[in-house]
């Protein structure tokens, strides 16, 4: 039997940890961590937590709160000092170790290490080139390409039988530009989405319907779903919208006969995003849609959500962007992990608030 070493691996875990006790004291901090406080090892043990990151700090803030509600949390690209100053932007996570809640976790992910947010934040990069790009096509693009499906038009009342199917290869070309400058129209879209109640389940179902029905038949959907979810806020259109994109491309990635696409749904209470300055976002609504497809490209894996990164032949590669562009204006956060045996994308949205209504 192989004996392993914990001391070796707690060592070798790439981002600060420490497991600290109810008053925030630590017990063990690995080697990561002896790089954030500055203070090595057997040093840290005993401290408080708050002598290393300030007493007001958001990772004491974050502590207390798991203390209080004993489950676990995770807050999203918020920013933290140390003690001598140095910012980092990065992902908290707390766990308590115990049924007691006597001892916790706390892992400080930097995010130049954390992929979910370098993705989410691309996804907002993506978005906003993506929508320079649509304003462009529209106006430029749609002028011109009137004009020469009109003067195709004109050449054919006059022109010979060959000349006219010509004229109307011309027209029907056009008319495939114009479909696609349609599809971008979308993009050029920047009003925020409308806030309306609406149930996620409904949503799901909808897309799974029209999937199973076209291009995913002989798909098994299995849904686990938490019925007890409330309301997500939204335009029911686009999420739809989504749902479908999402679906259609773990539908292309299946090739075997025994394709499956799970459709979870959870409610996850322990989920922050820091939208700016002090303010957080709640994203306590949890989608994640696993297939067993053949898993995304690696080299593409980093830049799916960019406009026009696409593996298929036929694929614009826009899919993702539309996703990427709804799910931002939604206020929520997108993320994605893939293996050769199949691909996950996990949504993470606020629920709907009376508030949101008002705000019309
Ligand atoms: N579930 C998935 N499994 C494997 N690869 C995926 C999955 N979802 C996305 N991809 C990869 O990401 C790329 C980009 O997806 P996106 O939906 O943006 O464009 P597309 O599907 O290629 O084209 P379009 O959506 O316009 O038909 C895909 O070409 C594919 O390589
Ligand atoms: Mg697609």
């Amino acid at each position: 039997m192989t004996v392993v070493d914990f001391t070796h691996i707690w060592n070798t875990i790439p981002f600060p940890a420490f497991v600290i006790n109810s008053n925030l004291n630590i017990i063990e901090g690995n080697s990561a961590a002896e790089q954030i406080v500055h203070t090595s090892q057997s040093h840290m043990i005993g401290k408080n937590l708050g002598l290393f990151f300030g007493k007001n700090s958001i990772v004491i803030e974050t502590v207390k709160q798991v203390k209080k509600q004993n489950s676990s949390f995770s807050q999203y690209g918020i920013e933290i000092s140390t003690l001598d100053r140095l910012s980092i932007e990065c992902n908290l996570h707390i766990n308590p170790l115990d049924k007691d809640s006597t001892n916790y976790l706390l892992i400080i992910q930097p995010t130049s290490f954390a992929q979910k947010i370098s993705k989410s934040s691309t996804q907002r990069t993506a978005a906003r080139s993506v929508t320079a790009m649509a304003s462009m096509l529209a106006h430029e693009i749609r002028n011109p390409l009137a004009g020469i499906s009109g003067a195709a038009q004109l050449l054919a009342m006059n022109a010979s039988k060959d000349d006219v199917e010509l004229a109307e290869m011309i027209g029907q070309e056009t008319k495939r530009i114009g479909t696609l400058v349609d599809r971008f129209e979308i993009f050029s879209d920047v009003r925020p989405a409308t806030r309306n109640a609406y149930n996620i389940h409904d949503i799901l179902d909808r897309a799974i319907r029209s999937s199973s029905a076209g291009f995913g038949s002989g798909i098994e959907f299995i849904k686990f779903y938490d019925p007890s979810l409330p309301d997500a806020s939204g335009d029911t259109d686009q999420m739809l919208q989504v749902f479908q994109n999402i679906l259609k491309n773990a539908c292309e990635s299946i090739k075997n006969e025994r394709g499956k696409i799970k459709i979870r749904t959870s409610y996850n209470s322990g989920v922050r995003y820091a939208v700016s300055g002090n303010k957080t976002e709640i994203l306590p609504l949890q989608i994640d849609i696993i297939d067993n497809g053949k898993g995304i490209p690696s080299n593409i894996v980093d830049e799916i959500f960019e406009p026009f990164v696409s593996s298929k032949v036929n694929g614009t590669g826009l899919g993702l962007s539309l996703v990427s562009k709804i799910i931002t204006s939604h206020g929520g956060l997108i993320e994605c992990s893939s293996e050769e045996s199949g691909t996950t994308f996990t949504f993470r949205l606020p629920v709907w608030k009376k508030s949101f209504k008002d705000k019309i």
